[in-house]
Parts: C-alpha cells; sequence; structure tokens
C-alpha cells in the first residue's frame, strides 16, 4: 500500500482513449512570449512545451477565441490560419518527444482594455468595471467600464468558442479546455456580482449558466466532445472580480451535475486561492465537493506537490493533478519527482517578459 500510495501519480491514464503516460498535469499557464505582429506561437514556444512533454498532459496558457477575446500582450493566439500553423509546431513537438497538449480557449470579457482591443471596450455580461490591472503595450492600466453584450455579441461568441476549438483541431492539439475559471468571461456569467442582466442569460441560476452549455452544444456538433475539458474555480473570492455569494455553491453545483450529460475530457477544478474558512457560502474543499457530483474525469490544481498530489489521488478526490509554477521552472518535473530531487524556483521576473531568458533556459537535472 505504502509503494502504490507513492506511485500513483506515474501511473499511466486512459483519457477517453487518449493514454496519458502518467497523472501528472502541466497547468495552463500563460506566458506572453508572442511578441509578433500575428501574435502566433512560435520555434520558442515549441520548445517550451516539447521539454516539458514528460507530463501525462500539457494544457496550454490561455489562447484567445477572437480579437476581442484579447486581455492581456503577447499571448499566442489561435483564430487566423497563420496563428494554427504557428501552434502546429508545439503540437508536432510535443507529440514527437510522446506527450499530450490541449489547447486553453480564453475569453477575457471585461478582464481587458481597450489598448489590447483596437480601441473598443472590453464586452462583458454587463457593464462592470472589474477594478484591475491589466496588461497593455504600455505596461499595466487600470481596467474600464465593459459594454454590456446584445445577445448578437453572445452568439458571435459562442460561434467563435467553436470555430476557435475546429482550429485547435487542426493545429494537431488533442484537445481543448474551456476556460471557465479566474474571472474571465464565462466566469463573468456565473458570477452575481458581475452579471446583472434580465434576459436569458442573467438572473437565475440556470441563465447564468447558460452561455457554457450552449457553447458545449456548439461544440458538440463540430469536435469530439470526449476532447473537450472546463476549467472552474468555484471558491474564487476578493480576487480578479469575483466574490462569493449565497447563490456559489448552487451555481457550480447545478453547472457541475448538468457537465454530466456530456461525456467531456474532464472537468479541472481549483482549490481556494485565498483562506475562504470564515466563509459559509463557499466551499472549502473543492476537489471533495466536487468528486461526490462528477462522474468523469477530475483534475484538481493549485499548491500541490509531489505528496500531497499523490494523498490527493490514493484518497480518490481526484483522477489527476495538475501543476502551474513547478512546471514554469522545472521542465523535468515529472523526472525530478520520480528520483526525489530537489526543484528549481521561479524567477517571477522573467514570467511574462519576452525571449528564452525564464522561460526555455531552466536547467534539467542531466
Ligand atoms: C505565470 C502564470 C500564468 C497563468 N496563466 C493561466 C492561464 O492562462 N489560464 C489559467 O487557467 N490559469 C493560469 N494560471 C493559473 C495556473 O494554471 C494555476 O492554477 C496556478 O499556478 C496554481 O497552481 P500551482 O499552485 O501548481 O502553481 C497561471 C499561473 C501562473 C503562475
Amino acid at each position: 500500500m505504502e509503494t502504490k500510495e507513492k506511485t500513483l501519480i506515474f501511473e499511466p491514464y486512459n483519457l477517453n482513449g487518449l493514454t496519458l503516460n502518467n497523472r501528472i498535469v502541466m497547468a495552463p499557464m500563460t506566458r506572453s512570449r508572442a511578441d509578433n505582429k500575428a501574435h502566433t506561437a512560435t520555434e520558442l514556444t515549441a520548445l517550451y512545451y516539447s521539454q516539458r512533454a514528460t507530463a501525462g498532459l500539457i494544457i496550454t496558457g490561455g489562447t484567445f477565441i477572437s480579437p476581442e477575446a484579447v486581455g492581456v500582450i503577447n499571448v499566442p493566439t489561435i483564430y487566423s490560419k497563420e496563428q494554427i500553423e504557428g501552434w502546429r509546431l508545439t503540437t508536432d513537438a510535443v507529440h514527437k518527444n510522446g506527450g499530450k497538449i490541449f489547447a486553453q480557449l480564453w475569453h477575457t470579457g471585461a478582464y481587458s482594455h481597450p489598448d489590447v482591443l483596437g480601441g473598443n471596450l472590453p464586452l462583458a455580461p454587463s457593464a462592470n468595471n472589474p477594478l484591475l490591472q491589466v496588461f497593455t503595450p504600455e505596461g499595466f492600466k487600470e481596467s474600464v467600464v465593459a459594454r454590456e453584450m446584445a445577445l448578437e455579441d453572445i452568439k458571435r461568441t459562442i460561434v467563435d468558442f467553436k470555430q476557435a476549438a475546429i482550429n485547435a483541431f487542426d493545429a494537431g492539439f488533442d484537445g481543448v479546455e474551456l476556460h471557465g475559471a479566474n474571472g474571465y468571461l464565462l466566469q463573468q456569467f456565473f458570477s452575481k456580482n458581475s452579471n446583472w442582466r434580465t434576459d436569458a442569460y442573467g438572473g437565475s441560476i440556470e441563465n447564468r449558466a447558460r452561455i457554457l452549455f450552449d457553447i458545449l452544444d456548439e461544440l458538440k456538433a463540430a469536435v469530439d466532445i470526449t476532447r473537450v475539458g472546463v476549467r472552474l474555480n468555484p471558491s474564487l473570492d476578493g480576487l480578479m472580480g469575483i466574490s462569493v455569494d449565497n447563490e456559489t455553491i448552487a451555481v457550480y453545483d447545478y453547472i457541475v451535475n448538468r457537465l454530466n450529460n456530456y461525456r467531456l475530457a474532464y472537468i479541472h477544478l481549483l482549490e481556494p486561492f485565498t483562506d475562504v474558512s470564515a466563509n459559509p457560502n463557499a466551499i472549502q474543499e473543492v476537489a471533495k465537493h466536487f468528486r461526490k457530483i462528477y462522474k468523469g474525469t477530475l483534475i484538481i490544481n493549485r499548491g500541490f506537490n509531489k505528496e500531497t498530489a499523490n494523498e490527493v489521488l490514493s484518497d480518490g478526490d481526484a483522477d489527476l493533478v495538475s501543476f502551474g509554477s513547478p512546471f514554469i521552472s522545472n521542465p523535468d518535473l515529472v523526472e525530478r519527482f520520480k528520483a526525489n530531487a530537489p526543484l528549481n524556483d521561479v524567477d517571477k521576473e522573467t514570467l511574462y517578459t519576452p525571449g528564452a531568458k525564464g522561460y526555455t533556459d531552466y536547467p534539467t537535472l542531466k
């Protein structure tokens, strides 16, 4: 039993027919290296991800589904032919190294700025200013009041998600993950504090969740839904423009329950970012809570190390564990875990700066 618990993270996993070499997932992380005019993934992007291909599954940093989804500079995006070709370098390199890779599809909603939107206002469920700092070409700038999406904006966005998914499969990705977490467009719809619409996309729990299911229904008709994952951050509170409220638990219970009706690749959940222990409206133990509700594959994230990852798997609360920061500075994280080797520290200065420094130059054990 002792040995079993120690090695569970290294065991292969069957993700709807896709064999993952282990249960260690690289969490999606924006690194802002596409400092080229067309915002394409480059050879450098390909090198970065291929260095990390011993992860059972890689999820790319969020990639924008359309020009109006943009909210951060220098992100490699996925709406043009050139961008699809750019990403092919990455998917080929990862596959060549024996890895599997999903693209995270991203729309930032109100968490954006006219400076990255060609002068246009960010689109959001309601005319809200999330009061956040946005990474623009001239450095961080305060967000503005977004423009409330008309029904036709919502319809177009749903189609943009579908087209981006088609593009991702075209580019050779093994699947896609919808970014429904961290205060971006989809979570802005779910949350009462950022959605005060009175139409079919606001008000009731069902209405606030509607856009996610509209997107999934659209995707279902166009791509293999068993290769689509959804990321959620149910206990996000007081950060990224989102607060927990008296219906938060009910909203996420509804969403996750309903996701059982889709044969998704997985749901990817985050444990609380902050201490929510004093808040009765917040889910304290996210994996434990949703494990009882969700019947498919569950990936859990945030703050795990080798030991706690093994623990959450052997307790049966998750099927896969994703690691963010540890993968930034340890391309060979899996090998290091196997060897019980020390981990490199993350250089915070180079998280979002252009070039190879702090991106592809972290040392491996070898
Ligand atoms: C530099 C950086 C960029 C990130 N970008 C994204 C992103 O694009 N999409 C996303 O869902 N989460 C993003 N995250 C959150 C990570 O996926 C992950 O949830 C977080 O790092 C916590 O996991 P960890 O404790 O293993 O680092 C980012 C985190 C970091 C450190």
